[in-house]
């Protein structure tokens, strides 16, 4: 199996960064072949511009996007790692979406109209932690449409298929207990998933 991980977050005191580092070595251990695009590392540039519709529209895939593409068309399952703002992902995570899921790699339009996802064969997991407990996100709706923007709106679209979306909730104020066992659930859904 391979994986592609896109990790989005600036620091390495992070507990995104303990869960990519447990994620990585859980897949490892499995024997599977682990890529990580480290969004912050690598410098990604977010901002779909004007150059690029033009280009895209002209059918030239610039180069920054053309590399990205290869590494998903590789990927048999795609794990997304990020913090929770302002009720969505991190921005640099969005516009790698905004850039790499372009028409005609991630969706197109069929000859009646309809939207045809073309990355039906990519199985999905996001892993996101946020300052908020789960179970208020919960009561509130608020996890629901995460999952309909996110899981629905973004990966659905595109016919991928969604395996679970672990929300990592009150992460700021957790004990080291609390964090072991988060740390335990990611390794032991990861394990069991494939
Ligand atoms: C710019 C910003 C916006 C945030 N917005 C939210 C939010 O909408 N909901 C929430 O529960 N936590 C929010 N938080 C808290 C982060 O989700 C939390 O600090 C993070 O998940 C902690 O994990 P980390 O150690 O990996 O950064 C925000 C934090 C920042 C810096």
């Amino acid at each position: 199996m391979k994986h592609l991980i896109v990790y989005a977050h600036p620091h390495e005191s992070s507990f995104c960064h303990a869960v990519l580092e447990i994620a990585v070595k859980t897949l490892q251990d499995k024997g599977d072949s682990v890529v990580v695009r480290d969004l912050y590392k690598l410098g990604f540039n977010p901002v779909l511009s004007a150059k690029d519709f033009a280009d895209l529209r002209g059918g030239e895939i610039p180069s920054d996007i053309a590399k990205e593409q290869v590494y998903i068309k590789e990927a048999d399952c795609m794990t997304f790692i990020y913090p929770l703002w302002w009720t969505s992902m991190p921005a640099i995570l969005k516009g790698y979406i905004d850039r790499i899921f372009a028409y005609g790699f991630a969706y197109q339009f069929t000859e009646n109209g309809d939207i045809e996802g073309l990355l039906g064969d990519k199985k999905v997991f996001i892993i996101s932690t946020q300052g908020t407990p789960n179970d208020i996100y919960d009561a509130s709706g608020m996890s629901e449409a995460l999952k309909q923007t996110t899981d629905i709106g973004v990966f659905g679209f595109c016919g991928m298929n969604v395996l679970e979306h672990i929300f990592l909730g009150k992460v700021n104020c957790i004990s080291e207990q609390e964090r072991t066992d988060m740390l335990q659930k990611v390794q032991n859904t990861l394990k069991s998933a494939f």
